[in-house]
């Protein structure tokens, strides 16, 4: 290795830089892995996807017990919320998790080396104020909020996705300005704890990016919950005033403004790449217009051995989307043919129900070329039926010359885990017909799919 001291040294410990440090390790490579944080497991791990579904999941229990479903089943019982617990469980599943990057890191020898990483040239950084050259460097280093110009994010009064985990009380009355993934599942959180929630989005629908059967849809069962959706709306101010926020909207066409009280404000309207202070510019590379790094397919760089990754390049900010180029990127540099296919990258939305989908939307789908459409409601699926899950419906998008599918979308209780089932279908190439001709177990959610996949056919059974 001469003067190098690691073959790949990569910069950021969440989904995305663990995991290509472990697949790196594994494959032989003498690896590190700086991160700055005093737990590894990055956003995802610390403050994203396991903290929210640790609340996710807790809520939903407390929800079910307030809101009647339980009694529906002749479960009848008046909750009590102790919200320190909620909280106590929630950080023991993300200290359990963190801790197991640690043993996995001991496990496959990964270095870690704790600190902020800054490029000094385009094979050496600087942490901690010590130097290290290594052959391959891979930039993992993520995402954080995207802030709202003129609202000041104090963590109290107004917090972003971070602070919106950790809320001592129930707020009385929740404004959530941006209508996307986290705003959905945190505003559900603390709409099922009690708080009432609004929800401000400046597009027409919520859930840019899916379906619009899909954001139509999630629209009338969040308002069926109880949440006030505002559409086509923008915050232009928040004053603070001790506890209490007062927000100011305006239709986002133009019109008359209206304010708007709350005990808690939640700034959700994206989260942009992590760059600041990695001085990549002595690596010799630039950003982009959305400040990220640009790739090619193989996750390189313009600069020779120099790799990035996940949240911090473009594409959809998901933690198996960072997770699949962690793998392909350590295979890359080790000689081997990383394979990912960025056509193929289910989303999901963990709220009751779920929202899932993947591939084209029926619109990305048609501007393509002719498409089949088959639907099949939930309402009609026996499990989902029997279980009082009337909501939702399972979407195909197939092409109509080849029947090969181009896009699942599917809002069902476990719709996140039959989405799976989509993704393995359109990775192998799969037609609707395929999916119809398949043997799925009765009674189970995922017999909608099939039967979708028959009604792209015009010949579903239980409609
Ligand atoms: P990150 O996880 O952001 O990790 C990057 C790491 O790099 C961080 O730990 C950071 O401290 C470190 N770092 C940055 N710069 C430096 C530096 N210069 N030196 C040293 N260390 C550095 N995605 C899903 O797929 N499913 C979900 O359910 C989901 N839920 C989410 C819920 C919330 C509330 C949020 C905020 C996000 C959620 N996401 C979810 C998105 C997911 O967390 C990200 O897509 C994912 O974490 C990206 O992985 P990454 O490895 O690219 O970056
Ligand atoms: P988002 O991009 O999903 O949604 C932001 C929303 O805010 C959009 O609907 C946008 O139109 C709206 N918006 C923007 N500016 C606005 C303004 N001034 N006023 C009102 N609305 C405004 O971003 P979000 O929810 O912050 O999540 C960030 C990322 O984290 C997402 O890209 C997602 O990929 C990831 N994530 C994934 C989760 C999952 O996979 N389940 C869960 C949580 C986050």
């Amino acid at each position: 290795m001469a003067d190098y001291d690691y073959d790949v040294l990569i910069i950021g410990a969440g989904p995305g830089g663990y995991v290509a440090a472990i697949r790196a390790a594994q494959l032989g490579l003498k690896t590190a892995c700086v991160e700055r944080r005093e737990t590894l497991g990055g956003t995802c791990l610390n403050v994203g996807c396991i903290p929210s579904k640790a609340m996710l999941h807790a809520s939903e229990y407390f929800d079910a017990a307030k809101n009647g479903a339980m009694a529906e089943m002749g479960i009848e019982v008046t909750p009590k919320l102790n919200l320190a617990k909620m909280h106590a469980q929630r950080l023991d599943a993300v200290g359990g998790l963190t801790k197991g990057i640690e043993f996995l890191f001991k496990k496959n020898k990964v270095d870690w080396l704790k600190g902020y990483a800054a490029f000094e040239s385009a094979d050496t950084v600087a942490v901690g104020g010590k130097s290290y050259r290594a052959k391959n460097i891979v930039i993992a280093t993520g995402s954080s909020v995207t802030p709202l110009p003129g609202v000041t994010i104090d963590q109290k009064v107004v917090v972003d996705s971070t602070g919106a985990l950790e809320l001592p009380k129930v707020p009385k009355r929740m404004v959530v300005i941006g209508g996307g993934v986290i705003g959905l599942e945190l505003g559900s959180v603390w709409r099922r704890l009690g708080s009432e929630v609004t929800v401000v989005e400046f597009l027409d629908q919520l859930l840019p990016g899916m379906d619009m059967d899909v954001r139509k849809e999630a629209a009338k069962i969040f308002k069926k919950q109880g949440m006030t959706i505002k559409l086509g709306t923008k915050v232009t101010g928040v004053a603070v005033k001790g506890s209490k926020a007062t927000l100011t909207l305006e239709p986002a066409a133009g019109g008359a403004a209206e304010t708007l009280e709350a005990d808690c404000v939640l700034v959700s309207i994206g989260r942009r790449p992590n760059t600041e202070g990695l001085a990549i510019d002595k690596a010799g590379l630039e950003l982009n217009a959305r400040g990220q790094i640009e790739t090619d397919h193989e996750l390189r760089t313009k600069v020779p051995g120099v790799w990035a990754i996940g949240d911090v390049i473009p594409g959809p900010m998901l933690a198996h989307k960072a997770e699949d180029e962690g793998i392909a990127v350590a295979e890359n540099i080790a000689g081997l043919t990383g394979i990912i296919n960025h056509a193929v990258i289910p989303g999901v939305v963990y709220t009751w129900p779920e929202i899932a989908g993947v591939g084209l939307t029926e619109d990305q789908a048609k501007e393509k070329g002719e498409i089949k459409v088959g639907k099949f409601p939930m309402l009609a699926n026996s499990r989902a039926k029997t279980n009082h899950e009337p909501d939702g419906f399972v979407k195909i998008i197939a092409d109509a010359k080849t029947d090969r599918v181009l896009g699942v979308w599917a809002i069902a209780s476990v719709a996140g885990t039959m989405i799976a089932e989509a993704c393995l279908g359109m990775e192998f190439g799969a037609t609707s017909e395929d999916i119809a001709y398949t043997c799925h177990a009765h009674p189970t959610h995922s017999e909608a799919i099939k039967e979708a996949a028959m009604g792209v056919r015009g010949k579903a059974i239980h409609i």
